[in-house]
């Protein structure tokens, strides 16, 4: 038997609970892993409340990184012992050992941690589609990232400054202003007592953003589109605060023949070859010392509940793990 989280209903933090499970058996094509770290997302906290709907019982938990206990028939890329790292939809993070489909795995490179991959490699990949792929930073392209603080904010803000960009952030404490501004956001607005939209205007002298990557959702809807320069890309890939409301797509055209788009990281990784790509680009940051991963909470499984409200009450910053 392991260690693993389950829900059996959606709702608050209390509705994850230790329980013991069957150890999993790899089936053909899988790898078991003994899990050293596991990652913890936003994206957990949509499922554990139903907003993302799952079958019950669920285990979330989309990214993790260990060691191959196990591979089941016809997997040829990995062997027991190996140090491997995933992200992967669907849950089952939460959980002492877990199986992975091989196609979803990658080798961690000796330089990169168990904590570092698992802090990175579902946020990490995340900001190399947003910044790589979704709008292209270009070196003198200025771009917002709403919650600069966050998980994927300190790594996208590393990452961005490295392209070239003038990088605006917002974030909503001091602290976290300050933790934003040393991982290279070049400006960082306090959205709980400035107008972002001012502030922005001020930064650029009227020329206003690129791009905005927006994952809080429903409390900076719609100021964020007029951050944006004229025929500027609007991403809204999340919803920390709520939902983003329907709105008429007529709105684009009335805030300047804006393009707007609501991606998610796995339709940008539907292919080996992406996900090869992918996380080669992040490794090289990472190792080049470009993008430092943050991980500023660790909890024990146990923990998870706490982990959950923690980050949902915005007390966290950077990344959040979780230690089976
Ligand atoms: N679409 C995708 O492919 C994809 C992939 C990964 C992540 N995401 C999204 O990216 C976002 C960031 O994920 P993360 O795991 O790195 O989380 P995070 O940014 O570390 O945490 C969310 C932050 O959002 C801010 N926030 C603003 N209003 C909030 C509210 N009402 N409630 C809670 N937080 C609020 C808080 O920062 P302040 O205190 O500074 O306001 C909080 O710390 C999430 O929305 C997630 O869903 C999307």
């Amino acid at each position: 038997m392991v260690k693993a989280i389950r829900m059996f209903t959606t709702g608050g933090p209390e509705v994850l609970q230790l329980v013991d499970v069957e150890t999993p058996k790899p089936g053909p094509s899988e790898v078991l892993i003994e899990q050293k770290a596991i990652g913890l997302n936003f994206v957990d906290i949509y499922a554990r409340t139903g907003l993302y709907p799952v079958s019950l019982p669920f285990t979330p938990g989309g990214e993790g990184a260990g060691i191959v206990l196990e591979t089941g028939e016809g997997v040829e890329n990995f062997k027991p012992g190996d140090r491997v790292a995933y992200c992967v939809s669907g849950g089952g993070g939460y959980s002492e050992q877990r199986v992975v489909n091989a196609a979803r795995l990658v080798q961690l490179p000796a330089s990169v941690s168990f904590e570092q991959a698992a802090g990175m490699m579902l946020k990490g990949l995340t900001t190399w589609y947003l910044l790589r792929r979704t709008y292209r930073v270009q070196p003198g392209d200025t771009i917002l990232y709403q919650a600069a603080a966050g998980g994927v904010g300190l790594i996208l803000g590393q990452w961005a400054k490295h392209l070239g960009a003038t990088v605006i952030g917002t974030a909503g404490s001091e602290e976290k202003m300050a933790l934003a501004k040393a991982h290279g956001f070049d400006h960082i607005i306090n959205y709980r007592e400035d107008n972002f939209v001012e502030r922005v205007r001020d930064i650029t002298g009227g020329r206003m953003c690129d791009v905005v990557y927006d994952s809080v959702g429903k409390d900076t809807f719609p100021a964020s589109l007029d951050c944006l320069r004229p025929i500027g890309v609007f991403v809204s890939f999340g919803q920390s605060s709520g939902v983003v409301p329907p709105f008429s797509i007529n709105l684009l055209q009335q805030k300047g023949s804006l393009f707007a788009t609501r991606p998610i990281l796995f339709h940008y990784l539907t292919t080996r070859e992406a996900l090869e790509t992918a996380a080669r680009e992040l490794f090289d940051v990472v190792e080049q010392g470009i993008v430092k991963i943050v991980v500023n909470q660790r909890y024990r499984l146990a923990e998870a509940g706490q982990a959950h409200d923690d980050l949902g009450q915005r007390r966290t910053s950077g990344t959040t793990i979780l230690i089976p």
